[in-house]
């Protein structure tokens, strides 16, 4: 008797348990989760060299890091693949001469700003003992550049038009939640995007190109979760 009453209970304690782990622990399938937070994007930058009138000028452009208010969405197809669509407030970089200032201006040569959308499979370990779930994920990410223009004392200089090209390449990241209660998670992620682009510009009449700038950005994000 008193051995079947210590049974029950141990049997009632593993059953509590395990509801627990699987409810509170870790993610199943169905779950719908957004995230917010914070991404910045961090460009592991490289260029060909500025084409101007048809000369080279002996040096490429840098591209630096912007911060922005993340988003994502998420939505488990098991217990441990999702499919995670990233999003953001539009990235505004600063884009300099690969060397310090070359036309004199003191000012930075302009910026651009970005829409990085990208759509990535994650699979979860999703070992449902441990509030800590990290996932490793790859997809396809589509760039957008927008407002691109030269700074106010490069425009005097003579550049306009600036223009660059779409970028549609892979992406990759390892990222973890830390799950709080059945509703709740905090997540960090860092990622990789193939960001690959070319620009165009005008120096008085003439044509000007920079035709490879790898932007190829670290991208990392804190952000809280809510469970659906
Ligand atoms: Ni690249």
């Amino acid at each position: 008797m008193k051995n079947a009453l210590t049974k029950t209970i141990v049997g009632a304690a593993v059953l509590v348990g395990l509801g627990f782990a699987t409810s509170a622990m870790a993610h199943e399938k169905g779950d719908f989760v957004i995230r917010g937070g914070i991404t910045n994007v961090a460009p592991n930058d490289d260029s060909s060299n500025i084409l101007a009138g048809g000369a080279d000028l002996g040096l490429g452009i840098t591209v630096d890091s912007n911060a922005q208010l993340g988003l994502n969405f998420a939505y488990f197809l098991s217990d441990n693949v999702n499919v995670e669509v990233l999003a953001a407030t539009p990235f505004t970089h600063d884009v300099n001469f690969g060397a310090s200032d070359p036309l004199g201006t003191g000012d930075a040569l302009g910026e651009v700003t970005h829409l990085p959308p990208s759509v990535t499979a994650n699979y979860y370990f999703a070992d449902a003992s441990s509030a800590f779930q990290p996932y490793v994920g790859a997809g396809l990410n589509f760039t957008i550049f927008f407002d691109e223009e030269f700074t106010s004392a490069n425009r005097a200089a003579g550049l306009s038009d600036l223009e660059l090209d779409s970028s549609f390449g892979l992406t990759a990241q390892v990222g973890a939640d830390y799950i709080i209660d059945d509703q709740w998670h905090v997540n960090a992620s860092l990622r990789w995007i193939d960001i690959d682009t070319e620009a165009s510009f005008k120096v008085g009449e003439a044509d000007g190109a920079v035709n490879d700038i790898q932007i190829d950005p670290i991208v990392f994000t804190v952000s809280v979760g809510y469970t659906f």
